[in-house]
């Protein structure tokens, strides 16, 4: 298939039809009014907008996450703002159906509305950087900027985002680290369509920076307050967000997930087809991948502590690769590590190893070595040296046991103690995790080279 073929398939099935965007400017609409309507029964003074990929027409087919930001004024208090937020979000929540209460930086309400998620959060009603004062606080400048760039080219961002969910790069959540919404909208603005963003993946990584609103320019100290900062955090790519000099829009870009993207765009250009936009599952078996490589998985069953991703995952991080290393000490080969919110995984080469080691003693005719002798039981001489046996735990699972037991591991404070009464599974993990298993073991998560047969 040439490229043209593929791109006008992939269109035919990501760009929403008339009747969807039809469905979509009423439903948001509707949510408006609500809003308005919730907002003046309160008697408050706050603002909704719409942010995200509705709001700059560029989300896919099918894919409709309402993100409603409501706005208040900057010189309410952060207190006042996360209660009256909540409020407001509760009260209309309420009106559009059931909803659940959801935390990131503050609390948030998550609804549902004619079948469509909805998120109402409060944020503050920024016109310029120097006003942000929280995370979520850009957005509205964000979908600003974005709507006054794009200049009709919401298609070629809708085809980049279907391109970056097939190879698994798209999401910039802390599990995925991978390219946002907003960042695929700067690159295909800046670089002009789909096509020309897969040619400039090697560019990109080697020019470094990447700066829409010359900021370097406008507020170089600034800027290059920003580009020192992640060039010391060794980040693969720096765009100084068009909406705030201070921020790096591919800050939580890794390595691993540019570098999908790195290889997909050359194989696509050599090679295009549908595969890479919509892959056909391959539902392998992780025990085939553990037959294959003669290795074996120890799975870590926790149930974690009540806290958010962002501030969860980088804890079983740590101690999932403390415990790696507690191993590595006891003898024991790490292969991989991998985790998610109530488990880790250990790729090891053997769940067995020796039930004793050698311990080296003294010299034979010392008061030390004397001492030796008695406190041992299987005691010998090479040498002049005295040596003797220990006793140690040989079972993967006892080493473990005994490695959380002494707690002498780096590990995340809020986790720990989860983690040491974690179920410890060898070889087998619950069908929840089989396919993740699969993709740890097989090391396809990240995967450059494809099959091209
Ligand atoms: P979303 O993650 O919902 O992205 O963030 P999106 O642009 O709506 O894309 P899809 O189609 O749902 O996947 C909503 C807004 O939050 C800000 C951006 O302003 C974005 O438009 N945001 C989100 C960021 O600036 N950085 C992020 O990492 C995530
Ligand atoms: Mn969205």
């Amino acid at each position: 298939m040439d490229i043209e073929d593929v791109i006008e398939e992939v269109l035919q099935k990501i760009v929403p039809s008339e009747e969807e965007k039809r469905f979509i400017k009423t439903l948001m609409e509707e949510i408006k009014e609500k809003a308005k309507e919730t907002i003046e029964e309160l008697n408050l003074n706050a603002k909704p907008y719409f942010v995200g990929s509705l709001a700059k027409d560029t989300y896919l087919a099918g894919d409709h996450d309402v993100d409603l930001f409501i706005a208040f004024p900057l010189d309410t208090g952060l207190e006042e703002l996360k209660e009256k937020g909540l409020e407001i979000g509760k009260a209309l929540g309420n009106k559009l159906g059931k909803y659940e209460i959801a935390y990131a930086e503050h609390p948030y309400v998550r609804a549902k509305y004619k079948g469509v998620k909805v998120d109402i959060v409060p944020c503050y009603d920024v016109k310029s950087w120097k006003d942000v004062r929280t995370a979520v606080d850009r957005s509205i400048l964000h979908t600003k900027w974005v709507l006054e760039n794009l200049h009709g080219r919401n298609n070629e961002v809708r085809l980049f985002k279907r391109f970056l969910k097939g190879i698994n790069a798209y999401g910039s959540e802390i599990y995925v680290r991978g390219f946002s919404g907003y960042l695929a909208e700067i690159l295909i603005i800046e670089f002009g369509s789909f096509l020309s963003v897969l040619e400039k993946a090697d560019f990109m990584l080697r020019k470094k920076i990447i700066d829409p609103k010359e900021w370097i320019k406008k507020e170089s100290e600034i800027a290059m307050k920003t580009i020192k900062r992640e060039v010391e955090e060794d980040k693969p790519l720096i765009v100084i967000d068009p909406v705030d000099p201070r921020r790096n829009v591919a800050a939580n870009l890794s390595w691993e997930r540019f570098g999908l993207f790195y290889f997909s765009s050359i194989q696509f250009l050599k090679k295009p087809s549908l595969e890479f936009f919509f892959p056909t599952k391959k539902g392998e078996d992780y025990r085939e991948e553990l037959r294959r490589k003669g290795t074996h998985i120890i799975t870590l069953l926790f149930t974690p502590p009540d806290l958010v991703d962002d501030l969860l995952l980088p804890q079983v991080e740590k101690t999932a690769k403390g415990l790696a290393k507690a191993l590595e000490i006891e003898g024991f080969k790490v292969f991989g590590v991998d985790y998610g919110r109530n488990f880790i995984f250990l790729e090891v080469d053997r769940v067995e190893k020796p039930r004793i080691e050698i311990k080296k003693g003294p010299l034979y005719f010392t008061s030390h070595g004397r001492r030796f002798y008695e406190k041992n039981e299987r005691v010998w001489i090479e040498g002049k040296d005295l040596m003797a046996e220990k006793k140690v735990s040989g079972f993967i699972v006892e080493v473990l046991e005994e490695i959380f037991k002494k707690g002498q591991f780096s590990a995340g404070k809020n986790v720990k103690e989860a983690i040491t009464s974690s179920d410890i599974l060898i070889d087998f993990v619950p069908k929840s995790l089989s396919n993740e298993a699969y993709l740890f073991l097989s090391r396809e998560k990240f995967s450059v080279k494809r099959n091209t047969s």
